[in-house]
């Protein structure tokens, strides 16, 4: 019994296929991108074919099974499953290709870069070295105006900053499912408690656009909350972060 030509040629084309991929895959480990097998198989393709269609016959008896699918009335189940499943199949190809992903993108993105040491705030230059929050003597000097600092910063919060971060303060606001990146969670042991208030103030500011370029590609909705907020509501809700959470502003020990 002889193979037919036409799944001869399949058969060739699906050695080389998953030839190439034993040997950079599993054999030398090598990262090639998949574009380049793409443009590889191509030239394969064509190759298989210009030898498999050589002369009239052997053209001929390679096509010979699609004839007979395509114009034998004998076939017609195989017909109509086959006619159903090649555009399902390339319809499905298509809708997976196209679906917007919510994967990480490759690249790494830095979440707390390093901040300026001075930037443009409120119409005039900060140095964010230096940068204090004005309140946060309070706690100790008046704890009961500190309270109603903390309470006003929470104000702040739950009017601006809820619909992103969460009520919870977990980064699990009810926007939250649709940005990337998604809202940092202040809970968590890795962001403000990490971070002094002037980080804090300078990243609520200046938001987003204010990022620098390695903490891209990923683009922040992060808002600029200068051209909203008065200077003193930032320096509250900062207050409200750390006192619902239970962190400390990270500080340099010079206070
Ligand atoms: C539209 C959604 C949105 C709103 C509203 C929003 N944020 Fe954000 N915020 C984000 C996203 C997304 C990030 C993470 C990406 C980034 O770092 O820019 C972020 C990051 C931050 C960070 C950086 C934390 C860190 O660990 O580096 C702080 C601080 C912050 N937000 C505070 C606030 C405050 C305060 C408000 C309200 C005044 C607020 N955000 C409102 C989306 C939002």
């Amino acid at each position: 019994m002889r193979i037919p030509r036409l799944l001869q040629a399949i058969l060739v084309l699906a050695g080389v296929y998953f030839g190439f991929i034993v040997v950079f895959d599993y054999i030398l480990e090598a990262v090639i991108p998949r574009s380049l097998l793409t443009m590889y198989m191509f030239f394969v393709t064509a190759g298989v074919f210009m030898v498999f269609t050589y002369d009239e016959d052997q053209t001929r008896e390679l096509v010979a099974p699609i004839k007979a699918m395509v114009e034998n009335p004998q076939y017609r189940m195989i017909r109509n499953v086959v006619f159903t499943i090649i555009p399902l199949l390339v319809g499905f190809g298509v809708y997976t290709k196209m679906r917007p992903s919510f994967d990480a993108p490759i690249e790494l993105r830095t979440i707390h870069p390093a901040p300026p040491s001075t930037a443009q705030i409120f119409g005039r230059r900060v140095n964010l070295l230096e940068l204090q929050n004005p309140f946060r003597k309070f706690e100790k000097e008046d704890p009961e105006q500190f309270a109603e600092l903390v309470a006003e910063g929470a104000t702040v919060y739950i009017e601006n900053c809820q619909y992103c971060h969460g009520d919870k303060l977990d980064g699990k606001g009810p926007y939250a499912e649709g940005l990337n990146p998604t809202p940092l969670n202040f809970q968590d042991i890795g962001t403000i408690a990490q971070l002094q208030e002037s980080y804090l103030f300078w990243r609520i500011t200046t938001g987003g656009p204010g990022l620098p370029s390695e903490a891209a590609p990923w683009i922040s909705s992060m808002p600029v909350w200068q051209n909203f907020l008065e200077e003193d509501e930032i320096w509250k809700v900062i207050l409200f972060l750390y006192d619902y959470t239970g962190h400390e502003p990270r500080s340099w020990g010079h206070e």
